[in-house]
Formats: C-alpha cells, structure tokens, sequence
C-alpha cells in the first residue's frame, strides 16, 4: 500500500452584458419554464471580507513548471518579458493574480536559495528533488536544476503580473541562519546589508518586501518527517528571530494533510507550551487536501486510487466532486481544532495546495510529471472549491491552487510556442470579482441529482454557490454540478434590487470537454440571456457547468 507520504519520500520516483427589462418585464424562453430551484442573498448576514489570496496560485520547481512552462530565457524566440512567458503574465493580470507561492511544494525543502542569486552563468547546477521521477528524455533543466530561476526572477515576475510573493523556506536541510538571510537578501533596505547590496547588484535596489513566508512545507512528509512535537520545535526556533525591516512577516506553518486533526492539535499544543504569546507568531495553519481516490471506497492506496484524467463516467465525475467537497468540513474541522486554542481566531487556514490529482496518462506535453489535462470536470471542481473558500471568509485567509502551469489543477498548459487556458484558468477569470468582496449568506435550494452507484442509488446537491457585493456590485457564483439535469432558478435579493445584470458560464455538452494546443476554445466563457419574473432574476444554470452573475444594484 503506497500513500502519499511514501510518494514523495521516494522524490516521486519512480459577457455581453444584457441590460435587463424593467422589473415585471417580458420574460424569456427560459423563465415561462417554471424555475426548480431559488437562490436567496440575504444583505443583512454579512459573512466577512473574502481575502484576494484566496484566488492564489502555486509554481513549483517541478518538471515542466518553471523550465519551460514560466521560464523561456531572455534569447527565447518566444514572446518573452525578461525571460518569463509574456502570454502567461498577460492573462494572470487578466485574472487579476494575487499571491504565488514559490518554490514547492516539497522542492522548498532541498532549495538553497543562495543558489539562485548572482550572475546566472555562475549559479550552480543542482539535483531537483522531483529527479528520479522525470523519464529519460526530459529536458536537462527538469531533473538539474539550472538555478535560472531564482528570487530575483520569480519575485519579478509576480510584480509584472501584480502579484504578491509568497516564498517557503527550507526547514528540513537548511539551518535558520539560511531562512533569516533570505528575508535579509529579499527584505533589507537599499544600502544597508550585504546581502541588499547582493540584490541591488542584480539591478534590485529597492526591498522585494516579500510579506508571506512559509516555515517549511509538509512537515510531517516530505519536508522533514517530523512528528507535530518536533516540528513545533522548529517552527519556534525558525520563526524566533527574523528581522522585519518595519513591516509585518506572516509566517505560514506548515500544517495537516487533509483530516490529521491530531497534527493540528499537537502542533499548537507544543507550540504553545511556552506561553500563550508564542500564538503571535503564527500568521496562518497551512492545509493540503487534493481529491485523489476514484476508487469508490475500494482502496486507500495513492497509486491504486487514483482516477484518469480524460476517461471517466459520470459515476466518477461525482466521485471527484465529493473527494473536494470534504475541503468544507476540512476547513471547519481544523478551524474548530484551532478554537481550542486561539479564542480570538488570530490564526487563520492557508489552504496552500489544493485541486485533483489524477494517474499519468493525460500530458499535454508527454513526458512532464505531474502534468494532467484539465476538464470541464476540474472546471466544476474548483469552480465548487473556489466557493467553498468564499463561504468561509473568516477562516481561510489564503488559497493556492496547485498549480499553476503544466502541473496536477493548471490554469494554463505551454510547451515551447504553445499556450493554452484550461477550463481551470477561465473559472479564475468568471470568479475574479470575488476578491475583496463581503460575503453575503446566501442559501441554494434545489433539487438533489440522483444516480446509480455501482448498483446503489446514490445522490448529490443540485445547485451551490457564493455570493459577494463590493460597494454596488453583486457577484454570484455557482456550480450546477448535474451531468445531465439544467437547473432554473430564482434569484431574490433580500435587500437590495437589480439595475442591471450579465451572466458568463462555463459548460459543454462533454463532460470530458478540455482545451488543448491544437483546439484552445471547447470550453471558454460563453454568455446568456438573463431574464426578470416577479422581481426576480431567472437564470438558468446547464448541466454540468460553472455561472458567475456579476449584478448592479440600484
Ligand atoms: O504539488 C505536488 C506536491 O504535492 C507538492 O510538492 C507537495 O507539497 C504535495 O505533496
């Protein structure tokens, strides 16, 4: 039996908008139906701010990720701004990119960020931690480490897109000394270090004011084997002295994998055997949950549970949909766990790895580990997850979709001068108006979709979404997760009335529809009619799709 633990041990081995009739105007084709289903978004049950961090992302230096997937080189005859793909920084400004985390994933934990700075002709050839897994014919730079990419370039690349960076350090085979330096080397004024003087020599004289920093990554697996004790201990001796420079650092533990509450538990009380105070140093609780098992109950093995891809049935379509709907007791879960401790709920979950994890199989590019094609399914999925976070504005400070490019739930897919958004990448850009917005109870009534399960009858909800308002602006947004069944709905604003309203969705008569180097647009933002009955929106959501409402309110 292979878990996920002994995987990464082994270095895996092996809108047109439409301005609306007036209030009782004619309704369309698609509300003389009579509606199934009601949304109701009650303005006067604020949840809280949805942090723009939740709409964050991950790049690690993992095969086809970096080298080749973000990095091209400034002689690249590919469109380029300082080496970085310019079609991937264009369309992350589109989506409006918050925060990327960078390096790993469990190649933080073998980096030395030391060999990422200076002349790059000068900079040293290491071995990846992802090494043994890459087949023979991979490029170079994906099993030894070119060291191309480092701070200075990846920190210039989240400041072409707008976006915040968020570095992990090294706890498992580098002492603090090394992590205390980077935040010297990124942090410290113009002038005043050596290591500013370092950065400055590579044409960055201005502080990188790096802000977010996670304290290893995966802890109990890949990033040290540590049991919670142990890693406690580290995290207070890491996290002890780091200079600021006047600004606050927010250290991100690293936390459970999926349900270990006990790493949760155990973790905060060595923590905090010192003292209560030691609370002050803990920005965030990371938390990983990818959905891997399809099995359908049949085995817990990593290798063994895990789905295709491309070739599913509408069985394990919802089969994906429940493994990544557990993110909500997830986050419940260890928020409760952090209750026992943090009365005042300083603490806040980081879910910094998140989405599907298939078999091999579906590469864009053959030969890239951990490269999957992503579906209208992982549309849905993270369309779902993306709500989930929505709903739960008080708890998750910080999401990063793992990954980003050519990696597990990429928004984008590239190989040399190709260049693609996945249907992922599209639910970022429907979901995008989310960010900074108040969330807003809103409650999904529909009916259930029942299915046969393996010879029993099974069922899931209907109809799920998230909603948020910024000053005048409404956001909706919702999965209709059914493979067959539309969903009519209702949409009453408890509060507040429509002035004017436009609707983007994702869908495809395919279940299995995806975009590839060859054909880019089989599942990309398509608009509707929207039409008013009683005072109320109707919309209707397709099977099998992902909907974002984006309303003027008068
Ligand atoms: O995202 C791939 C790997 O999954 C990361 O390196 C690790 O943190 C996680 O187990």
């Amino acid at each position: 039996m292979i878990n996920r633990r002994d995987f990464l041990q082994q270095g895996a081995m092996g809108a047109a908008g439409l301005l609306l009739a007036p209030k009782g105007g004619r309704a369309s084709a698609a509300s003389s139906r009579a509606a199934d289903s009601r949304i109701e978004v009650l303005f006067d049950e604020p949840l809280g701010t949805i942090s723009p961090n939740i709409y964050g992302h991950f790049v690690e230096n993992l095969s086809g990720v970096l080298y080749d997937g973000i990095w091209l080189g400034e002689k690249s005859p590919v469109a380029n701004i300082d080496g970085l793909r310019k079609s991937l920084i264009e369309h992350m400004r589109k989506i409006k990119a918050t925060v990327i985390r960078f390096p790993g994933g469990c190649f933080a934990d073998s980096y030395d960020w030391r060999d990422g700075i200076g002349p790059a002709e000068k900079r040293p050839r290491r071995t990846n931690f992802w090494a043994m897994g890459e087949p023979e014919k991979a490029p170079v730079s994906h099993r030894y480490d070119p060291n191309a990419v480092g701070t200075n370039e990846f920190v210039h690349f989240c400041k072409l897109i707008g976006a915040e960076p968020y570095l992990a350090a090294n706890v498992r085979s580098l002492p603090a000394s090394a992590f205390q330096q980077w935040v010297e080397y990124c942090n410290s004024p113009a002038g005043s270090t050596t290591l500013a003087d370092a950065r400055a020599a590579a044409g960055y004289p201005d502080p990188f004011r790096v802000k977010y920093w996670g304290v290893g990554n995966e802890s109990w697996g890949c990033g040290g084997e540590f049991t919670p004790q142990e890693y406690a201990v580290e995290f207070r001796r890491y996290s002890t002295w780091l200079p600021t420079y006047g600004d606050n650092l927010n250290l991100i533990a690293s936390g459970p994998n999926t349900d270990d509450w006990s790493w949760t538990r155990e973790f905060l009380t060595e923590v905090l055997r010192k003292g209560p105070g030691e609370l002050r140093r803990i920005y965030g609780m990371a938390l990983h949950h990818y959905a891997w098992n399809l099995s359908r109950g049949k085995t817990q093995d990593w290798v063994a549970g895990k789905g295709e891809a491309l070739k599913f049935d509408a069985v394990d379509w919802y089969e994906l949909l429940r493994e990544g709907e557990r993110m909500e007791c997830l986050i419940t879960g260890h928020w409760q766990v952090l209750s026992e401790f943090d009365h005042q709920h300083r603490v806040k979950l980081v879910v910094d790895e998140w989405g599907p994890w298939y078999r091999p199989g579906s590469e864009a590019t053959p030969g890239d580990q951990l490269e999957q094609m992503p579906t209208l399914r992982d549309a849905v999925f993270s369309g779902m997850t993306l709500d989930i976070f929505n709903r739960h504005p008080e708890k998750v400070a910080m999401a990063n979709c793992a990954q980003l490019i050519n990696c597990l739930n990429s928004l984008y897919l590239a190989h040399e001068d190709k260049f693609v958004i996945t249907p992922v990448g599209h639910v970022f850009d429907l979901y995008s108006s989310h960010q900074g917005g108040e969330a807003l109870r809103t409650v999904f009534s529909a009916p259930n979709v029942h299915y046969d399960r393996d010879g029993q009858s099974a069922s899931y909800w209907g109809l799920k979404g998230s909603a948020s308002v910024r000053d005048k602006d409404l956001t909706i947004t919702a999965v209709n997760p059914s493979t067959g069944e539309p969903r009519l709905a209702e949409i009453a604003l408890r509060g507040a009335t429509v002035k004017e309203a436009s609707l983007r969705f994702l869908s495809n008569a395919d279940m299995h529809a995806h975009n590839t180097f060859e054909q880019r647009e089989v599942v990309v933002p398509q608009t509707k009619p929207l039409s008013m009955s009683g005072g109320n929106l109707v919309v209707e959501f397709p099977p099998a799709s992902v909907v974002a409402l984006n309303i003027q309110l008068n």
